[in-house]
């Protein structure tokens, strides 16, 4: 079976569909960043002050190779994954990436009082329209898309993800 990989931005809702997808079709649920914490044993935070953001993206990188090398997973990402093409081009080879795109708003709404974000650390609406915007292109370039904003319930969505897996996995 292939993976299913989750990514977008942050508070696109990656942790929380990937929570229902791993139910719903019995497959574990990989998150990556939970992932890299435990390996460097400590958290995203740390990681960011202590050695700064490119060794944050290394180890991304590592751990994006390594579950790209196997399969019947639900990963879920870490919003930056797509700065590095070679990330999603090895995903695409094991799994079905889907894109969760989501709009500004929406994401303040949902992070607005949550510290876990280095990126977002000062003026929280400021950067995520800064980074959206940065990023948009990287987001809307990956073939399967999904529209999450100002969906009250992630349950469509996730029957959005599976059936778009069905018909890509006959
Ligand atoms: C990041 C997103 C975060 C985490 C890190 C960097 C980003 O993951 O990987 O803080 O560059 O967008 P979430 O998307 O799960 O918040």
């Amino acid at each position: 079976m292939k993976n299913i990989v989750l990514v977008g931005f942050m508070g696109s809702g990656k942790t929380t569909l990937g929570k229902l997808l791993s139910e719903q079709t019995g497959m574990p649920l990989v998150d990556m960043d939970t992932q890299i914490e435990e390996r460097a044993g400590k958290s995203i935070n740390d990681i960011f002050a202590q050695d700064g953001e490119a060794h944050f993206r290394a180890l991304e990188r590592e751990m994006a190779q390594e579950l790209a090398s196997k399969d019947g997973q639900i990963i879920s990402t870490g919003g930056g994954i797509v700065l590095n093409p070679d990330n999603i081009a090895d995903f695409e080879k094991t799994g079905l990436v889907v894109c969760l795109l989501v709009d500004a708003d929406t994401v303040l709404d949902r992070i607005r009082h949550d510290s876990s974000r280095p990126l977002l650390a000062d003026d929280k609406e400021a950067k995520i329209i800064e980074l959206l915007q940065s990023r948009k292109h990287l987001y809307e370039s990956i073939t399967h898309k999904v529209n999450t904003s100002g969906r009250p319930s992630p349950e469509p969505t996730a029957q959005e993800i599976i059936d778009l897996y069905e018909s890509n996995n006959p």
